[in-house]
């Protein structure tokens, strides 16, 4: 077993602590005078913990001069300024926020035409490896033992690319989007392989909601029915769980 799971009394503490390992490795990369790559994620997961680095940087002069940012996915078809969309999801959790250098953000882009999104998945790929690879990867994970949008049928290999979404997924994304009819069909997603090859993992879960999953996840057969199980298989990962999320564990 692989896969550490730390229990926490709450969200608040859980992404405390979350925030405290970045910004410790931040710091750390900055003392040798190296960039800290991380790979970022949307949803309600990861926001305490973007709260807590805002924070930081205002009270506690934690910079992001030297860090290189990768989003895990997009919507597709999808406008960076709607009001749904990574793009803007990210600049309004964190980045309008901080001292982040525009030119160091990366978000798979929305706005490609089809024919267009091989190369853009090819170059995202190759970016991330110029990049020295991805330092810290943290992740939400959906209803359906998806990371990133890796739907079940992901495979452990799969790289960046443009996939269908999940009815289950587009359930729980209507409310964002004022009506199912009104979710998108696919998104760009980094691929369960692009997410395994990060050297540090973090994986959120909070609330009732997530318990099913949490256990299939952590306990479940590695198979690509649930492509969040292939983190058993990746040597540095934590699963960071409050009380109800690992209520059935
Ligand atoms: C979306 C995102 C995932 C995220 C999941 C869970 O599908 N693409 O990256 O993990 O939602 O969302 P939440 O954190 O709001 O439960």
């Amino acid at each position: 077993e692989n896969v550490h799971t730390e229990i926490v009394s709450d969200s608040i503490t859980g992404s405390k602590a979350v925030a405290k390992e970045i910004a410790d490795l931040i710091r750390e990369k900055d003392a040798k005078g190296e960039k800290c790559v991380l790979g970022l994620a949307t949803g309600s997961s990861p926001v305490k913990v973007y709260e807590e680095l805002i924070r930081m940087h205002k009270e506690e002069e934690l910079s992001f001069k030297n860090v290189i940012t990768f989003n895990l996915d997009e919507y597709y078809p999808m406008k960076k300024e709607d009001i749904q969309s990574y793009w803007h999801f990210m600049h309004e959790n964190l980045f309008n926020h901080v001292d982040i250098q525009p030119d160091n953000i990366n978000i798979p882009d929305g706005t490609l035409a089809m024919d267009e999104i091989i190369d853009f998945g090819k170059n995202y790929e190759a970016k991330i490896e110029a990049c020295g690879g991805l330092d810290l990867q943290i992740l939400g994970i959906g209803r359906t033992g998806h990371i990133g949008f890796n739907e079940p049928g992901s495979t452990e290999t799969s790289r960046t690319r443009i996939i269908t979404l999940d009815h289950i997924t587009r359930v729980d994304a209507a409310k964002d989007f004022f009506g199912i009819d009104n979710v998108p069909r696919k998104a760009i997603t980094m691929g369960v392989g692009t997410i395994l090859h990060a050297k540090r993992i973090i994986l959120m879960a909070w609330g009732h909601g997530k318990a099913p999953i949490i256990k299939e996840t952590v306990e479940g057969r590695i198979s690509t029915t649930v492509p969040a199980t292939y983190l058993q298989q990746h040597s540095n990962t934590t699963f960071v769980v409050d009380q109800e999320a690992s209520s059935e564990l």
